[in-house]
């Protein structure tokens, strides 16, 4: 992996670059629609890379491991041909999902055991089981085994919390040093920044972090609850340490004004489940805020779904048909509405990094958060 800044905004810290992988290359700030298990639900290849023009997307350790397991995914040559996605693929470590889906879990020294969310069967994750797995997947960025302390957090677990996800990344490097890539293109490993809301501890957490030398850097442990403005404080603190010629990836987050903001802050690289999660549950993210498509108002509303995309779907289709679509629980009803929130994020940290690349992305950035803080 190669990692080129093309360009920093002389207000803020926002920087615009150029990630190149095997799979090809991705232009920063990005968001990487999540595709946890291999889909990105509701929104087929096709669409992700012709629509949406989707640079690379996520897939997640917990969920592949779990189904269709790694006798299958080993047999298909990696995740990029089983799915058909041929550009890169970044999976997230299951040191996430283990604390937020499965059942009866157990940290300790070794790793996490827990009962999958699907069957109940009893499994054990270690740092050394988080690398061998993601090589079998094969995504181009494999993530560190790390955990993700929740929120609030008390200080004491929070700090004993950080010592051993760094003990962990020892231990993932050392695996994934000594093992080789299996489907013949090269992978890269980021490890993960934690610490909670302290900024001792992410200090110390960036430090440590920053001190593997590795490829890229992430940021975890953030959008789990917190004020914005806490979210903010940490980014801050941790991109003053880590190292400026690395991608920086903030991990889980979120609202296209917290996308903004960190941009503003250095970061380089995001994903949510915001976009395609409230896509389902009819709400649309627009230039002007959010609609709400399960809203009486828009029954007989026979203008486009947004006037001002270049989508098709969101020109061809009208506000009463996507209600109608939504409110009657209809398939096409999530896919245009997922199809349409992507494109916005897409579209939003594009812009961004035109703006960044044309010297005025501060004062963008300011009256596009208060545009999109717009009530509709
Ligand atoms: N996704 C969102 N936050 C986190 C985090 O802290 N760790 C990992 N592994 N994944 C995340």
């Amino acid at each position: 992996m190669k990692f080129k800044l093309t360009a920093q905004d002389k207000l803020s810290k926002a920087r615009a670059g150029e990630i190149t992988t095997d799979h090809g290359v991705i232009q920063t700030p990005i968001f990487m629609p999540v595709g946890t298990a291999g889909t990105v639900k509701a929104v087929h290849q096709r669409e992700l890379k012709n629509d949406i023009e989707a640079q690379i997307i996520l897939g997640n350790t917990y969920h592949l491991y779990l189904r269709p397991g790694l006798e299958t995914l080993e047999k298909a040559g990696g995740l990029h041909k089983f799915n058909g996605w041929d550009k890169p693929i970044l999976t997230d470590s299951g040191g996430y999902q283990v604390y937020s889906l499965s059942q009866a879990r157990k940290i300790k020294e070794e790793g996490v055991t827990f009962r999958s969310h699907i069957d109940g069967s009893k499994h054990l994750f270690t740092p050394e089981a988080a690398m061998d797995i993601q090589r079998v997947i094969g995504a181009d960025i494999i993530m560190a085994f790390d955990e993700c302390t929740p929120y609030p957090c008390d200080y004491g677990y929070a700090r004993r919390s950080i010592e051993m996800t760094h003990r962990w990344l020892k231990r993932c490097c050392d695996r994934f040093d000594s093992t080789e890539p299996k489907y013949g293109y090269s992978q890269t490993l980021f490890p993960i920044v934690q610490g909670s809301v302290y900024k001792d501890l992410r200090e110390r957490s960036a430090e440590v972090i920053a001190s593997f030398g590795r490829e890229g850097n992430a940021i975890g442990g953030l959008s789990v609850g917190e004020p914005a403005e806490e979210m903010y404080a940490m980014t801050e603190i941790v991109c003053n340490i880590l190292p400026q010629d690395k991608p920086r990836y903030l991990m889980g987050v979120g609202t296209p004004v917290n996308i903004l903001e960190n941009i503003a802050l250095g970061i380089d690289m995001f994903d949510c489940v915001m976009p395609t999660r409230n896509a389902r549950h009819g709400l649309l993210f627009t230039k002007n805020g959010i609609l709400n498509m399960r809203n009486e108002k828009w029954k007989n509303d026979f203008t486009p779904i947004d006037e001002d995309s270049d989508l098709w779907v969101d020109r061809e289709h009208t506000k009463a048909y996507l209600r109608h679509l939504i409110t009657s629980g209809e398939m096409l009803g999530a896919q245009i509405a997922s199809l349409h929130n992507l494109h916005f994020y897409l579209w939003l940290v594009n812009e961004a990094r035109q703006h960044i690349i044309n010297g005025d992305f501060y004062s963008w950035k300011n009256a596009m958060v208060t545009q999109l803080a717009q009530r509709l």
